[in-house]
């Protein structure tokens, strides 16, 4: 495995000798989950090491890369439309396209990039993103379209350069792919079954990033609770083993699942102090009879009862929340179930999708779809549900001291600054520009449904 990354640096400092004194640059565009994202930063240090440096206007990059998300249908319209976008600036520069990512393992997409976009130069998956270097040198050497994507499992790859997007806070991946196989889902089918990395690598990973000031780091895998790093090392012990490492001051992690929030893993949430005390906690839906042909492996009584113990054993614990509407065969009361359990355990922020049907999983193959007029009003209905209760909810911190990581300017008003709390809400406030990038102690004087403003005590 070693070797095979030694290689890749090999051509890595092949493409720099090439581009030598050329001044190239380069850009990138990510879609989908903060697993995507991290794997961009990979693939953003990979071509930074080739000498290509970023920059945002597409027609002045020599090589653009997508890396693509397939979770939901309007992801391949996005994307088709901008290769669609690309064929000029192909033929005028002759910009090398890479495209990459959860989409590139799906047959029908690949294909149809053959058939009707010829002038894409890559196309690499989730198992061989550690490739790149390697593609782009025989492109340049031979010129010929490169299809570099391969269906079984791809090894746990370490040592590959990263540029990280952030300063202050940074994403560590610790697992790949799932095993759970829900009905709605295309993940497991494009990224593989679970591959824990090893935890020596993780810590020295978060190490290396407290180190260089990182404070804040997001633990990330389509299920992280059920990482396995071995000898009976659990995702507890990570949580304990990262809550240790100095200068980091908070921990997050994304994406768990219910069924895996065993004792060892809330009394962790509960002892380590830098875990962020917001967990998420994937719902998907509020009906039993619709988590079962989910596949979710819980009833609702079961997702209540969680997050009852769960509040019952962390104090302050809140929880935030992926919810689907519209699943084959959700009913008017099913629908109602969801909303129940929206009243019942008073979501911080929940993100509600509509359900996509996604070729190759079983809830495409279900014949009791559900009208898209019908999914809509009631993914209308869910959200000002929601809205209600974040409004609601937003009050209880009027008044109280937060203490928030401060991340830069506001983007719509340059005079206020912007950070988070613990619970992740969005705090604007009047400060100097030295607090950037460290955790202060603001009270909380007025909240705006997607923000709250506080005042520098
Ligand atoms: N349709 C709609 N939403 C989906 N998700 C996953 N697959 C689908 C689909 N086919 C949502 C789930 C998951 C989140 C990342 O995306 O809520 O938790
Ligand atoms: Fe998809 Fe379910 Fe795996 Fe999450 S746990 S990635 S929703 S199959």
């Amino acid at each position: 495995m070693k070797n095979e990354i030694e290689e890749q640096y090999k051509f890595m400092n092949k493409v720099n000798e090439l581009n030598t004194g050329k001044e190239l640059k380069y850009s990138i565009f990510t879609m989908g989950c903060q697993l995507n994202e991290n794997d961009s930063e990979k693939i953003c240090g990979i071509l930074e090491k080739m000498g290509y440096s970023k920059v945002d206007d597409i027609n002045e990059a020599d090589i653009v890369c997508f890396n693509t998300c397939c979770v939901r249908e309007n992801a391949e319209d996005k994307l088709f439309g901008k290769i669609g976008e690309m064929k000029r600036q192909k033929e005028k520069k002759g910009t090398i396209i890479a495209i990459g990512g959860c989409m590139m393992q799906e047959k029908h997409i690949v294909e149809k990039l053959h058939s009707s976009y010829p002038y894409v130069d890559i196309i690499f998956g989730t198992h061989t993103l550690h490739k790149l270097p390697e593609d782009i040198y025989k492109i340049l050497e031979e010129r010929k379209r490169i299809d570099d994507v391969i269906d079984i499992d791809g090894e746990v790859y370490e040592g590959l350069p990263i540029k990280r997007d952030d300063i202050i806070k940074a994403s560590v991946t610790i697992m790949y792919g799932c095993n759970n196989f829900c009905s709605y889902c295309i993940v497991p089918y494009v990224r593989g079954r679970e591959r824990s990395r090893d935890y020596e690598d993780i810590l020295n990973e978060v190490r290396n990033l407290a180190q260089n000031g990182y404070k804040e780091i997001t633990l990330l895998g389509q299920n992280v609770n059920s990482y396995d790093g071995g000898e009976n090392y659990k995702f507890s012990n990570l949580l304990y083993d990262v809550n240790k490492i100095d200068g980091i001051e908070r921990i997050r992690f994304v994406s768990p699942h219910p069924k895996d929030f065993t004792e060892d893993v809330i009394e962790a949430i509960k002892k380590c102090d830098k875990v962020c005390k917001i967990i998420h906690l994937p719902l998907q839906s509020g009906s039993s009879k619709v988590l079962k042909s989910m596949n979710r492996k819980y009833t609702k009584e079961q997702f209540i009862n969680l997050a009852e113990k769960m509040k019952e054993s962390i104090p302050e614990v809140v929880f935030s929340t992926d919810i689907i509407v519209g699943f084959p065969g959700e009913t008017e009361e099913d629908f109602e179930d969801t909303l129940d359990v929206v009243k019942k355990v008073n979501f911080e922020q929940v993100y509600m999708f509509i359900y996509s049907r996604r070729v190759g999983t079983p809830g495409d193959k279900m014949e009791n779809q559900i009208p898209e007029e019908i999914k809509h009003k009631r993914f209308d209905r869910l959200k000002t549900l929601v809205e209600s209760g974040i409004s609601k909810n937003n009050q209880k911190y009027i008044g109280t001291i937060q203490k928030v990581l401060v991340e830069g300017q506001s983007k719509n008003n340059p005079n206020m600054l912007t950070g988070r709390t613990d619970s992740n809400k969005v705090v604007i406030f009047e400060g100097t520009k030295d607090l950037i990038h460290s955790i202060i102690d603001l009270k909380i004087v007025s909240e705006h449904m997607w923000y709250l403003k506080g005042k520098i005590i």
